[in-house]
């Protein structure tokens, strides 16, 4: 990892910002990229790395962050592609502006991401790796939280596949599916766009209670650790809760149970 260079997308707060932290201890040049202005100038101080205001929902800004860090220091090697919101709500009641800014950030986000940096990391002699921040709830679907689900679901589909177009290419591909992990993820609406707002939610509330919210969290180094270590070992599956794959077991059986009666 030394002397590579990495962009971590959502990196001035929780799981970005421990990523960007574990990437500088182990010697890499770290670009953090976010929409909240001051948290990335306070972030990037803290940790000595260059912060670019960065909206991962607008495919002009993902680009403009790409140019910066090659602008910087000459290629890309990992990209995190972490940056990500909380909840959209129940499926029922969501209106689609909560649809619409889910999916903007944590689906959009990660395909602009692909699109920007893919060449960068693939034109590189010495490789790269790709890490798209999924969920646990990319694997197994929670309710209460539908459009969030949906976008994790689709970030592990994604993963899956790059994963598979790129085998044997030099850059490897990680999918991080934690379940819940002590961050600022559940006053997500502090980041959504006015126009996008919608009037029931309060920017400065808690999610609602919920069987997610109520969940006991993890500190993020543990995550990023797990990050860490999985790009070293080219690993496609970080799994920072263990203990939830009895959630993805009894989905399986109840689909290979149903699908083959
Ligand atoms: N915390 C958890 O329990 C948990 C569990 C599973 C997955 N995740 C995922 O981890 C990732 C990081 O979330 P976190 O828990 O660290 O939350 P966080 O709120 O602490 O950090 C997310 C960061 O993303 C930034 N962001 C939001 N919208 C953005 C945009 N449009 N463009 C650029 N940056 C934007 C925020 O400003 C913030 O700094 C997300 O993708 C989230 O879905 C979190």
């Amino acid at each position: 990892m030394a002397g590579r260079v990495a962009v971590v997308t959502g990196g001035a707060s929780g799981i970005g910002r421990a990523m960007a932290k574990r990437f500088v201890d182990a010697g890499m040049h770290v670009v953090i990229a976010d929409v909240e202005d001051e948290a990335l100038q306070t972030t990037a101080a803290e940790l000595g790395v260059v912060g670019i205001r960065t909206d991962v929902a607008d495919a002009a800004s993902v680009q403009a962050l790409a140019d910066a860090s090659v602008e910087r220091f000459g290629t890309v090697h990992v990209l995190c592609n972490n940056a990500g919101v909380g909840g959209g709500g129940v499926i029922a009641t969501a209106t689609l502006n909560d649809w619409k800014w889910v999916l903007d950030v944590n689906l959009w986000g990660v395909i602009h991401g692909l699109h920007a940096f893919l060449p960068l990391l693939l034109a590189n002699d010495d490789g790269g790796h790709v890490v798209n921040t999924a969920s646990m709830a990319g694997l197994t679907a929670w309710p209460g939280i539908g459009p969030y689900n949906a976008s994790k679901y689709a970030v592990v589909g994604i993963s899956e596949t790059l994963a598979a177009e790129l085998r044997g290419s030099g850059v490897g591909v990680s999918v991080l599916c934690p379940g819940v992990v002590n961050t600022n993820i559940f006053q997500s609406q502090r980041n959504r766009p006015a126009e996008l707002r919608n009037p029931t939610r309060n920017p400065g509330a808690r999610a609602a209670n919920s069987q997610v919210t109520n969940m006991v969290g993890i500190d993020a180094t543990i995550v990023a650790d797990h990050v860490h270590d999985a790009i070293v070992d080219d690993r496609f599956w970080i799994i920072t809760h263990p203990e939830l794959l009895t959630h993805v077991e009894e989905r399986t059986h109840s689909l290979l149970d149903e699908g083959r009666r």
